[in-house]
């Protein structure tokens, strides 16, 4: 196994008028390749600092994060941007399209801060994921014309546009019935299977066992680390070339 993700010794505090809030405490953990964990935890346990975190959407007050070799613990606002806009898939509860964009203009965005793509790459990349998710029929539709399930299936097409290297959810399926929530599970278990590294914050207890392992949090630490033997993605056997 490769590790992706490694997490020594993280805290992180926040301070908001004299009150100290220690969210994460002395976080250790090592994320591999292909895995899919899911994230469970009460209410204000830390789930979401932990994936901002994971995200580089902030940085920890104390401790090392390795993201594949580098150590990306302590860089400037820009340089982490940079990085999540390379290797980072983000998938919020509330969707986030940009309104006046449409399906396509949406899923097409990561792209533009990349350079060296031609115009027909870039067409190509977007119809690809948008046909993952299937949702190339609606790739002229703004958001508001799309259902809840429809639009987080282009979130998730906007999120894997880049290849990331790890795609983070929080609560992705939130805001959805249990119809369009299973869409979206079932989007996540396809991409698994296809190699994809996933973390996904999660308060339903189905969904948390959708994935290949289960994490839990409390009050800022983690408390459960438990490896679901029913949802390993099955690994082709090695073929060894002869002599
Ligand atoms: N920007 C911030 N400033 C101050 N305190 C914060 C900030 N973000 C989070 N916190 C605090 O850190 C703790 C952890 O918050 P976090 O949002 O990570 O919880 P969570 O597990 O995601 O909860 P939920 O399930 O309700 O989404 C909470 O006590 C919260 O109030
Ligand atoms: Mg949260």
């Amino acid at each position: 196994m490769t590790a992706l993700i490694t997490l020594n010794n993280i805290s992180k505090t926040f301070l908001t008028e004299e009150i100290e809030t220690r969210a994460l405490n002395n976080i250790n953990l090592v994320i591999n390749k292909g895995e899919y964990i899911s994230l469970s935890g009460q209410s204000g346990c830390g789930k979401s600092t932990l994936l901002s975190l994971l995200g580089l959407l902030d940085s920890p007050s104390a401790g090392h994060y390795h993201l594949g070799e580098a150590d990306v613990s302590s860089l400037t606002r820009n340089q982490r941007a940079k990085i999540r806009s390379e290797q980072i898939g983000f998938v919020f509860q509330s969707f986030n399209l940009i309104s006046d964009l449409t399906v396509f203009e949406n899923v097409m965005l990561p792209l533009t801060y990349q350079s060296g793509l031609s115009k027909a790459e870039i067409v190509e990349k977007v119809e690809s994921v948008l046909a993952k998710v299937d949702m190339a029929h609606r790739k002229s539709h703004y958001p508001s014309q799309l259902s809840g399930g429809q639009q987080q299936r282009v979130a998730v097409a906007r999120a894997l546009v880049n290849d990331p290297a790890i795609i983070l959810a929080d609560e992705p399926t939130g805001n959805l019935d249990s119809k369009n929530a299973e869409a979206v599970l079932q989007l996540f278990d396809q991409l698994h299977q296809e190699g994809a590294t996933i973390c996904m914050v999660t308060h339903d207890a189905a969904s948390a066992k959708r994935a290949s392992r289960c994490l839990e949090m409390f009050d800022g630490q983690l408390i459960k680390d438990n490896i679901n033997h029913d949802r390993q993605t099955i690994l082709k056997p090695v073929v060894l070339a002869a002599g």
